[in-house]
């Protein structure tokens, strides 16, 4: 089956991570987020993706030039302007001439679902669309879905007030779509699927929603995204990819985190709960708590960053205190 991917978003939640990079082209322990998801669909079948791109698509054609993603070849369509998740799903099917049922991800998920059996639940149903769900405690900040015993979508309601959810299942952005989803699209102005589609199909009860229960994060926020890398760290992901080279001091210090390749800690320093990303120099003495650093980040001698997110090329002088700052990419 063929799946669009959706990565044409601006991210502007993990600014200033993604001040020149697509979020989907951040590492995750030393990988970016997008060959996670694709090795993910490999895994079940998928033969071929499309990167509905719209933010920094270069970002993506020079990593990936030979034109294929973890073994997966792609294609592309490029949006002039952001059209939404929706219009991108309409924009892609036309570019890339979509015929058959297809397979829809937000490209910032990670996630174990079980695709296969969500196009199997799809093609059982005789669905027009179908959602994948996942039971999260807090669903306020989410697509929050109530189906029927049969899985026929009733209600969807997107970012429901706090306590007033009529459900814990959330939209887990993975979906099966028939053609005809598309031509249900209109043109020419920016529409959401969560906002605008998925509520009139639950209207014209085409729309189907399958439960799962396995791993799952939206790596959207800073905390987010430090969390999908501890949780490869820690082994909470089926696969552990190698982990990069970097110099560490024996006397330093370093837990739970995840060391950028070339990146340097010095003697005494400390790190806990953080990523570093490639090329970061960590000075003597220096300490580093639940933060992430972008490439080629310098901190200086005794210095401490709590809950910090800082973008590249960034020089942290000596002796400085920064808690829950962040620093603009140069
Ligand atoms: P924020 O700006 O932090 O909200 O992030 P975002 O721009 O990524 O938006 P959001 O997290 O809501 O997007 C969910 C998924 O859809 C992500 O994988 C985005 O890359 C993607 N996406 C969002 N808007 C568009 C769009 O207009 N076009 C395309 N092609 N993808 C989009």
């Amino acid at each position: 089956m063929f799946a669009v991917v959706l990565v044409g978003g601006f991210g502007t939640r993990l600014r200033p991570l993604t001040a020149h990079t697509p979020k989907q082209m951040l590492p995750i322990c030393g990988v970016p987020m997008i060959e996670w998801v694709v090795s993910h669909l490999r895994d079940h079948g998928v033969r071929e993706v499309g990167l509905a791109l719209g933010y920094r698509p270069d970002a993506f054609l020079n990593a990936y030039p030979e034109g294929q993603i973890a073994d997966v070849p792609y294609r592309i369509a490029v949006e002039a302007e952001a059209l939404g998740t929706a219009g991108a799903i309409r924009f892609a099917a036309q570019e890339m001439q979509l015929e058959d049922t297809f397979l829809v991800l937000n490209g910032d998920v990670l996630t174990d679902l079980d695709v296969s059996a969500l196009v199997e639940f799809h093609v059982q149903h005789e669905a027009e669309a179908t959602i994948a769900l996942q039971t999260v405690s807090d669903p306020s900040r989410f697509g929050v879905v109530t189906t029927t015993d049969s899985g026929q979508v009733e209600e969807f309601i997107e970012k429901p007030l706090l306590g007033k959810s009529p459900s814990n299942n959330i939209n887990a952005g993975t979906y099966v779509m028939n053609r005809s989803v598309v031509d249900r699209i209109p043109e020419g102005r920016p529409v959401s699927v969560e906002r605008e589609t998925f509520p009139e199909m639950a209207e014209a009860q085409t729309l189907y929603a399958m439960e799962s229960n396995t791993y799952w994060l939206d790596t959207g926020t800073p905390e987010q995204f430090l969390e999908a890398n501890l949780d490869v760290l820690q082994g909470r992901r089926k696969n552990k990819p190698a982990m990069p080279v970097a110099s560490i001091h024996t006397t330093s210090k370093v837990e739970d985190s995840v060391i950028g390749t070339a990146s340097h800690i010095d003697a005494e320093a400390t790190v806990k709960q953080s990523v570093l990303f490639n090329d970061c120099h960590i000075c003597r003495g220096a300490t580093i708590i639940d933060s992430v650093l972008a490439d080629e980040v310098y901190v200086g001698e005794g210095t401490r960053l709590e809950g910090c997110v800082i973008g590249s090329n960034q020089r942290i002088e000596a002796g400085v205190t920064l808690i829950g700052q962040t620093e603009p990419e140069s």
